[in-house]
């Protein structure tokens, strides 16, 4: 199935990183020369996604700036013209809400949701794969995580597995360590029905207060379903300060001057 449009949504507020959030948004945060966000803006363009949604509020004006840059002097973003556009959200209210500020912009067609902060290192875009398996149900990338960290996800209930996917018969955002019914942990690629909208639009507040895209997975199960996809490559949590450090020395050893530098400061 075709998915033409994507959603970023990078309205955050990056409590995780403060103090320098307050003047840098969390997906300006660089791996080595590239913001985050110009990692998944070229996964999403691998994946022949063709208009890029931006779910933008006050203070993210340097990811615009970027990007108008971008376009106009380098040859890897090749793109038609019109097809990167802006919305606000007023106010952070979770990644939830965020997608829900993007409705009018996608209208009727599945969509793809990206998180830029969750950093996929892998020869093949992860969300061409996730379009490539795509059969309209709900579908996000999950990983195996450690048990002890799974209250710092959405977790998936699994009803079934067949080779990369999973099938959920239920998902909770965050659970304790004790409550968790599985480690298959929700990370930020998305592929969703545009009916989520007409439940976004009508869900309260959940965990930490925020409108929860996993509150309305789980909703939606039994008119849609939900899928998880078990990813390959490398995927860094660079949310965190220890996940984005560690991306940063993976991409470093790709390249020789820089492993020799790691290298060099390892030998001190
Ligand atoms: P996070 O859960 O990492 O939240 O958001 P955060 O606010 O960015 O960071 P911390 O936890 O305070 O350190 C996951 C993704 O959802 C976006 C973020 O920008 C990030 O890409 N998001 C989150 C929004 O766009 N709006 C929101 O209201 C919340």
């Amino acid at each position: 199935m075709k998915i033409r449009k994507v959603v970023f949504p990078v309205g955050g507020l990056g409590t995780r990183f403060l103090p320098i959030t307050r003047a840098i948004p969390k997906e300006m945060l660089g791996i080595i020369d590239k913001p985050l966000i110009h990692y998944a803006f070229e996964e999403a363009m691998a994946a022949g996604i063709e208009q890029f949604i931006l779910v933008t509020r006050h203070g993210k004006n340097s990811i615009e700036d970027y990007f108008d840059y971008m376009f106009t002097h380098s040859r890897h973003f090749n793109i038609k013209m019109g097809s990167v556009c802006y919305v606000r959200q007023n106010e952070p209210r979770g990644l939830g809400h965020a997608v829900l500020c993007a409705k009018n912009l996608i209208g009727d067609e599945p969509f793809a949701v990206m998180s830029a902060d969750d950093f996929i290192l892998h020869d093949k875009s992860c969300i061409g794969e996730m379009i490539a398996c795509y059969d309209g149900s709900n579908m996000a990338a999950v990983a195996t995580v450690p048990r002890e960290e799974v209250s710092k996800y959405g977790i998936l209930d699994v009803e079934s597995e067949s080779g990369r996917l999973v099938v959920a018969k239920s998902v909770d955002e965050k659970p304790s360590v004790d409550a968790a019914k599985s480690t298959h942990a929700i990370v930020g690629r998305y592929l969703l029905s545009p009916k989520v909208f007409e439940v976004l639009i009508n869900l309260k507040p959940g965990v930490g207060n925020e409108i929860q895209l996993t509150d309305a997975l789980l909703e939606m199960i039994p008119s849609t379903g939900l899928t998880g996809f078990k990813f390959e490559g490398q995927r860094f949590d660079c949310g965190s300060k220890e996940g984005l450090l560690d991306a940063i020395l993976h991409v470093a050893c790709l390249d020789r001057s820089l492993k020799c530098v790691i290298e060099n400061f390892r030998g001190n």
